[in-house]
């Protein structure tokens, strides 16, 4: 509460200062539909209000933003852009480039951004050394998310190795649950495939493949066990994953029914909203085989060239989401880390202070990579030859080296 009260002081101040009148209204396109999601969010448009700045909702549903990202496009050729807007790496990049976005410059330079946002997220947010995003948070992708009555039911223990991963879902299978709670969508099964090919392939084939798009890398024995591996993965699936939300998968272990999943950490905002604590009634830990890496992907809120009060109003709303107070308040909710590395995680949970622990540590040993899955490994084009190519694996159509193949290919096509 007096942090709240706090933060509403923090941005009506800042909005005044920056402005030099009060800003009033931000229209923000975004896809945080999901449960955890809108209780984050609301956590940033409460704290809006506290300083007098309305909100206009605009939101595209679908995890990862795919259809987001597409409405985003009708809007803008249709000169109507948005004020903010929710969006993942090279995205950000793409629409500088077509100078679309404003300048966060002053504020940024105010604020000393450059000092407290890491590196890694610097990259997206500025484009030609200027600012053009507020970073939100950090989210990764390589976690499984875990039920811990059912694991105990079971007599399971974390899984330390693939094998051990496997297994431990053969005994789940065995006893009548679903193993791997997911939902058959191109950018959950890509979500999946990031961690599952960090793991088969390590830190340099990631970087090779993904990062690089170097054909060998792309066609190599790594990238056909990453996909064996994903054929065993499809064999823990229930009969129904075809097309299921990612939050609704989530559902299925909070409630018991299905034992893992695999997820970025936007899947803790549903374990909080069910009233459930980390570490107790549900567990995280890293896919088998991608310990000690990260693949991380930032929400930021891209700014639109939009003039007047509306661009009063995008100083606003950036200064509050770059606010210390505001980090805390909203990724607690959201499951991320803060976009700050400046941040006590005291008040995170068990979770999240390993998600802090463990982006410093990948960031210092250099095994943090930008999430394919989420945009930040290589451009949208790129990004979503790869997702065709992993999805129709995933649904039988190639085997293993058939669809290692493709990708080679995939890639070719989309540069
Ligand atoms: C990610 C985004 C997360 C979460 C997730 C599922 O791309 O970074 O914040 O929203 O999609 O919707």
């Amino acid at each position: 509460m007096t942090m709240m009260k706090k933060l509403h002081l923090g941005v009506a101040a800042l909005a005044i200062s920056a402005t030099g009148a009060v800003a009033q209204e931000v229209e923000v396109l975004h896809w945080w539909t999901s449960g955890g999601e809108a209780a984050a969010l609301n956590v940033l448009r409460e704290d809006l209000a506290g300083g007098g700045i309305g909100w206009t909702d605009m939101p595209v549903a679908g995890g990862g933003g795919s259809d987001a990202m597409t409405v985003l496009r009708a809007r803008v050729t249709a000169g109507d852009p948005p004020t903010a807007v929710q969006m993942l790496g090279f995205a950000i990049q793409d629409w500088a480039a077509e100078g679309a976005l404003a300048d966060l410059n002053a504020l940024a330079e105010e604020q000393n951004w450059n000092e407290v946002v890491p590196e890694a997220l610097q990259a997206f947010s500025t484009y030609d050394g200027n600012w053009v995003a507020a970073p939100v948070n950090v989210h990764s992708t390589n976690w499984v998310w875990a039920n811990t009555a059912l694991m105990e039911e079971l007599g399971i223990e974390q899984p330390g190795s693939w094998e051990e991963f496997v297994a431990a879902m053969q005994t789940a299978q065995d006893a009548g649950y679903t193993a791997l709670a997911h939902g058959g969508q191109a950018w959950q099964d890509a979500t999946i495939f990031d961690s599952i090919a960090m793991g088969a392939g390590g830190p340099e084939f990631y970087q090779a493949a993904f990062v690089d798009l170097d054909p060998e890398a792309l066609g190599g024995a790594e990238m056909v066990e990453a996909f064996n591996r994903m054929a065993t993965l499809r064999g823990f699936v229930d009969d129904n994953f075809s097309g299921r939300d990612w939050n609704l998968a989530t559902a299925m272990v909070i409630n018991g029914e299905a034992l893992f999943q695999i997820m970025g950490d936007w899947a803790k905002g549903e374990f909080v909203n069910a009233g459930m604590t980390a570490g107790e009634e549900f567990q995280c830990f890293r896919v088998p085989g991608s310990e000690g890496t990260v693949t991380f992907n930032s929400d930021q809120f891209a700014m639109f060239n939009v003039e007047g009060d509306a661009a009063d109003s995008q100083v606003a709303m950036a200064s509050a989401v770059m606010s210390p107070e505001f980090q805390i308040a909203f990724n607690v909710v959201k499951g991320s880390a803060p976009a700050r590395t400046d941040i006590d995680p005291s008040s995170f949970d068990a979770c999240g202070q390993a998600a802090m622990a463990d982006l410093a540590a990948a960031g210092d040993a250099g095994t943090l990579f930008g999430s394919m899955a989420h945009g930040h490994a290589n451009p949208p084009s790129i990004q979503n030859a790869m997702y065709d190519v992993i999805t129709a694996h995933f649904n039988g159509e190639f085997d293993a080296e058939t669809a290692a193949e493709e990708m080679v290919t995939a890639v070719e096509l989309a540069q």
